[in-house]
């Protein structure tokens, strides 16, 4: 008899949780990618610290130690962003330290002017559904990529940003990955584009952190979801449910390593034909105002 789809298993959150309790025992202290997410992480709360109204001579040492260290072990550092960033963060840090206060509240970089209006990002939030039917276009790579910096935008718990994404505009590719997925059902022959969605789950703090990689990817993708609509493309996410054959197929055909957790899988393109939008439950039946 074929398995449930959702039957319970509960042997099976064995299997499951091997995975993070791997990834967690080894040491990370090689890895480069690991070390500026702890890097961010810690240099966010030295940065939160600074921003606080509050804010006294001697918080967050801990972090600046740490902080400190790995920016010298971090070895990619000068080629990541993150750099430019902490080291200016540690100077601040450094600078109050010795004053024994901050000479001024960090600014922010944006003006009320470049938001968006409420008014337009409704409509805009309105205009995205889930298209299955794509057209053959393909999906350039410079799209893709610009899909995938929006899911870099979105916020990551304590600025970890372990996102990972496996991008395939290649259909062979794209339709090996989709059949990966037991959600990929109801779409078009034309499969222009995948991606898939994964996070580096050694920098989480376990077990507390253990669903921080799916909210943090999640976030991620809903980004890249809504970029892609703003380029004229659909992106319909694929649910992952764990299975050993299609899991080692998945990971073969990426090279997707065992510490990153697999989170939900994308396929994207111009859709064929909009798709008519599920009406969302109301206001008041989410919110809960005590
Ligand atoms: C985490 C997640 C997993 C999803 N998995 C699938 C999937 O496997 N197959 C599919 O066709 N759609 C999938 N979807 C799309 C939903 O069915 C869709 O977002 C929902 O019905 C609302 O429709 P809309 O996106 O057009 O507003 C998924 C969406 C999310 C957020």
């Amino acid at each position: 008899m074929r398995k449930k789809l959702h039957a319970r298993l509960p042997d099976k959150f064995d299997d499951l949780i091997a995975q993070y309790r791997k990834a967690i025992s080894e040491p990370f202290s090689e890895n480069v990618q690991s070390n500026l997410a702890r890097l961010r992480m810690n240099v966010h709360i030295i940065d939160k610290g600074l921003h606080r109204p509050d804010w006294e001579f001697g918080h967050s040492d801990k972090c600046y130690a740490e902080a400190k260290k790995l920016l010298v072990d971090s070895s990619a550092a000068d080629r990541d962003p993150t750099f430019k960033w902490a080291d200016k963060v540690l100077r601040e840090y450094e600078e109050a330290e010795v004053n024994g206060e901050r000479s001024k509240t960090p600014e922010s970089d944006f003006r009320q002017q470049d938001f968006v209006h409420a008014n337009d990002l409704e409509r805009f939030f309105a205009s995205r559904t889930t298209c299955r039917n794509f057209e053959g276009r393909p999906v350039l790579r410079e799209d893709l990529m610009r899909i995938v910096d929006a899911g870099l935008q979105a916020p990551s718990s304590c600025c970890r940003q372990t996102l990972k994404v496996y991008g395939s505009v290649t259909p062979e590719t794209a339709r090996d990955t989709a059949r990966c997925f037991h959600g990929f059902t109801g779409f078009s022959d034309s499969i222009p584009s995948t991606m898939v969605f994964c996070a580096d789950i050694r920098p989480y703090g376990m077990p507390g952190e253990l669903f921080y990689p799916t909210f943090d990817t999640a976030l991620a993708a809903d980004h890249a979801a809504l970029m892609a609509s703003a380029l004229g493309m659909s992106m319909a996410m694929l649910c992952w449910i764990p299975q050993k054959e299609r899991e080692e197929r998945l990971r073969t055909l990426h090279n997707i390593p065992e510490y990153e957790a697999i989170v939900v899988g994308a396929v994207c393109g111009y859709p064929k034909q909009q798709a008519r939008k599920p009406p969302r439950k109301r206001v008041a039946e989410a919110l809960v105002l005590n």
